[in-house]
């Protein structure tokens, strides 16, 4: 089965992101791991984002409903106080992200390590919650057929993530600056890790995955981070630094920032996703 990163995959349709050839072992591989400590402490933004996304999914308060991507629990934490009666799977590719939700989660939130690309659950849940994690995913055809499988007729799939134009800035300066000495030799050329997508090619995607109505639409929201340098390390440049030997990660870090200028302000575009699968009945047969 083939990976983000896989050379001898299917060539990838227009606006997905194919990773370089060339990329170190750990991309080739699929996620890697993230530094859930700054992570928890910056992602302010985030958890912002993740209350407008929550309004969107109406909730009697006894469903079953997945995070997928929950990163360290926060939005998990928030969309179980609107479910009293019901559950949440919360669901990482990260063993550092999964280890960090599982201590700040009760323990009745069921937290999984899994890659979404092969997700599949025991049961099939009511509705499907994400929140700035789909843009890590090279693969939106096969991730919106995984998501598909696991829900239940007329499970909805509400979520959030980095969108056409997200921190076009950002990415800019780092590619100017990565592709100078002393970096160029491990960063120079490289495309960056996301696929930022458009609200058409999404909706086309999510159709063809299986969903019987698909609404995407795309929303600036900048960030002023109160820490630059630590949000910009654990969330902007945080694949940048896989990349780079030890003794060039705080450099690198330094140097973005210092030409990106002060008062910071990252140009984020968030791409927002609400879909329904189709059919009236609930089924929640296993769903692998
Ligand atoms: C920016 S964090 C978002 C976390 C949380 N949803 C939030 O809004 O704060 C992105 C998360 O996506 C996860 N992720 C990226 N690719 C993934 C994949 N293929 N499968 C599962 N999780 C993935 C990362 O491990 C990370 O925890």
């Amino acid at each position: 089965m083939s990976q983000p990163g896989d050379p001898s995959a299917t060539p990838a349709p227009a606006g997905v992101l194919r990773l370089a050839e060339d990329r170190p072992r750990d991309y080739q591989r699929g996620p890697v791991d993230w530094d859930a400590g700054t992570y928890h402490r910056v992602s302010e933004p985030q958890l912002e984002w993740a209350r407008e996304v929550l309004d969107r999914l109406p909730l009697r308060g006894d469903e079953t409903v997945l995070d997928a991507g929950c990163g360290t629990g926060r939005v998990a934490r928030e969309l179980l106080a609107r479910l009293p009666r019901g559950r949440v799977i919360a669901v990482d590719a990260a063993p550092a992200m999964v280890r960090r939700a599982r201590s700040e989660l009760p323990a009745r939130v069921d937290v999984r390590q899994i890659d979404l690309l092969e997700l599949s659950l025991p049961e099939r849940v009511d509705a499907v919650l994400s929140t700035a994690t789909f843009h890590w995913i090279a693969d939106h055809e096969r991730l919106f057929r995984r998501l598909a499988a696991v829900l239940v007729g007329a499970g909805r799939l509400v979520a959030q993530c980095g969108g056409r134009g997200n921190i076009d800035r950002v990415r800019r300066t780092a590619d100017e600056v990565g592709a100078r000495a002393p970096f160029g030799t491990h960063l120079g050329g490289w495309a960056g890790p996301w696929n930022y997508a458009g609200p058409e090619e999404t909706e086309r995607r999510l159709l063809g995955a299986g969903f019987a109505a698909a609404r995407c639409w795309l929303a600036p929201r900048p960030v002023r981070p109160p820490d630059p340098p630590a949000f910009v390390r654990a969330v902007c440049l945080r694949a940048h630094l896989d990349r780079l030997p030890d003794e060039l990660r705080e450099p690198f870090v330094a140097a973005v920032v210092r030409e990106l200028g002060q008062p910071l302000e990252l140009d984020y575009v968030r791409l927002n996703i609400d879909a329904r699968m189709p059919g009236e009945t609930p089924d929640r047969r296993a769903a692998a």
